[in-house]
């Protein structure tokens, strides 16, 4: 028997081992299964007990699309190429093609003059999915931000979404009120995605657009749900039809801030059918008196679309970012974060908006995640 002294202590770990001990596929963040022994067994590119934080492996500097070090005579600002996340997509017709969607400021302004100034680029990778990325593309003018694109089976075409509008190019950094501009979401579409696009159609009034198309080859619908700020959730008849609200708000309770406070969601539907949000969690503002970092990534996930939606007061990622040359550096703000996935939908690769302590420009990170991203690359040759 086991003395007296040691007794508590044996108590304290069948305790713990108790709360990290999984009964569900939802104790285990529906990343993983929950195997005979009661311990998660996570999918690839998720660890943890509790299989909720993404295995983020070291990134290679100058990957990404990093161009704050630009300068041009008639730009306004000091910030080079500045820009705040993206969205990589493998070329149709070439494999070894990547094209990276992403929100850059326009004229060397930086993210603080982000409105008006932000406007879509197409950039370009021959040197596999990380980058780096070069400027190949204005794909619209200012003032448009936020963007998405996927690409739409039942459509044959690539959606783009975006918030913003049409306007004058302005002709200072100088940050706007956001009450001159609707707060609107719109979607455009396109046969290549080197364009041309079909005028922006406003889908919904909201932020941060997060499409993914229902379509799976068992079921060729053209229905596309669309998730916004603080996971409100829409779906649609087709891309151009009219969006309906299908979930209902959630007290996420993370904050008093705010009840629903997350905002910047990612959506995807994993192969076994669960969906899964990323989302900029912001709990370290209110924490720590408006600093911005380190706590900055959030994992939600559910079985059903519109409801039973699951989101634990723990981190999935943070701003603190190990770099192959040895180099670990916090970032003062990492956001927009976005998911790219091989074809069986492991992820791969994390692309974010990031800014450096004590610094104003901003560039878009792509950070492998766990170790299928090596044969991935392989396959493609590079
Ligand atoms: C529990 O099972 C998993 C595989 O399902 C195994 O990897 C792990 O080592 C087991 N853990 C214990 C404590 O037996
Ligand atoms: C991004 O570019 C800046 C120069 O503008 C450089 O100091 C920094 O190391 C680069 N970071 C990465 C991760 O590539
Ligand atoms: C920016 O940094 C890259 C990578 O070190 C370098 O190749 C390039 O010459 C630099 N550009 C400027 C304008 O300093
Ligand atoms: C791309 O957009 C920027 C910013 O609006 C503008 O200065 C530049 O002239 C555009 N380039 C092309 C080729 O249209
Ligand atoms: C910077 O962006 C402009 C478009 O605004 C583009 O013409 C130029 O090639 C880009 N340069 C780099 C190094 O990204
Ligand atoms: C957006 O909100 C405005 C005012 O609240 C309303 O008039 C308009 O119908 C809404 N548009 C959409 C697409 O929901
Ligand atoms: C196909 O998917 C849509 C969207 O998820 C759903 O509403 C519809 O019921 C599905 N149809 C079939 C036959 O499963
Ligand atoms: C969308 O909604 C508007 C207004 O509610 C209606 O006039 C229009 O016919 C609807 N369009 C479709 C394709 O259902
Ligand atoms: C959030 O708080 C409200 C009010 O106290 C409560 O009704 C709700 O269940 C809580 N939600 C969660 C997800 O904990
Ligand atoms: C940030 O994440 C890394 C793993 O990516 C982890 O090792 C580190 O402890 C985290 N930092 C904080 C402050 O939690």
């Amino acid at each position: 028997m086991f003395s007296r002294r040691l007794r508590p202590i044996l108590t304290l770990l069948s305790l713990v081992t108790l709360i990290l001990a999984c009964t569900t596929e939802e104790d285990c963040s529906l990343n993983g299964i929950c195997s005979s022994n009661s311990t998660c067994h996570c999918g690839p590119g998720w660890i943890g007990s509790d299989c909720g934080r993404l295995d983020l492996v070291p990134a290679a500097r100058w990957t990404g699309y990093n161009h704050t070090n630009y300068t041009d005579p008639s730009y306004l600002g000091s910030y080079g190429n500045s820009s705040w996340g993206g969205r990589i997509v493998q070329d149709r017709e070439d494999p070894r093609l990547f094209h990276l969607l992403v929100d850059q400021f326009r004229n060397g302004c930086g993210l603080s003059g982000w409105r008006p100034t932000s406007f879509i680029a197409r950039a370009e990778s021959r040197n596999g999915p990380q980058g780096p990325y070069v400027w190949a593309q204005n794909t619209t003018s200012s003032f448009r931000h936020n963007a998405d694109v996927v690409w739409s089976p039942a459509d044959d075409k690539y959606l783009l979404w975006a918030i913003g509008a049409d306007i004058a190019d302005p002709t200072s950094c100088k940050s706007i009120s956001g009450s001159q501009f609707p707060a609107v979401i719109s979607v455009s579409s396109a046969s290549s995605i080197r364009g041309p696009w079909t005028p922006f159609r406003v889908a919904i009034n909201g932020t941060n657009p997060a499409p993914w198309p229902l379509y799976e080859e068992r079921n060729k619908t053209s229905q596309i749900t669309l998730a916004a700020e603080d996971l409100k959730i829409y779906a649609a008849p087709q891309w151009d039809g009219n969006y309906t609200r299908i979930n209902s708000p959630v007290p996420w309770n993370t904050t008093d801030y705010s009840p629903t406070w997350t905002e910047d969601p990612f959506i995807w539907r994993d192969k076994r059918g669960n969906w899964h949000a990323l989302a900029h969690w912001m709990i370290d503002i209110v924490e720590h008196d408006g600093r911005k970092y380190p706590r900055t990534g959030a994992h939600m996930f559910s079985r059903n679309l519109a409801e039973g939606w699951h989101f634990k007061v723990q981190e999935a990622f943070n701003s603190t970012v190990t770099f192959t040359d040895g180099a670990v550096e916090t970032f003062n703000r990492r956001e927009r974060s976005k998911i790219f996935f091989d074809e069986d939908l492991t992820p791969l690769y994390l692309v974010s908006g990031v800014q450096a302590l004590n610094s104003k420009t901003s560039f878009t990170l792509v950070q492998p995640i766990g170790d299928r991203w090596h044969e991935y690359e392989k396959r493609l040759g590079f």
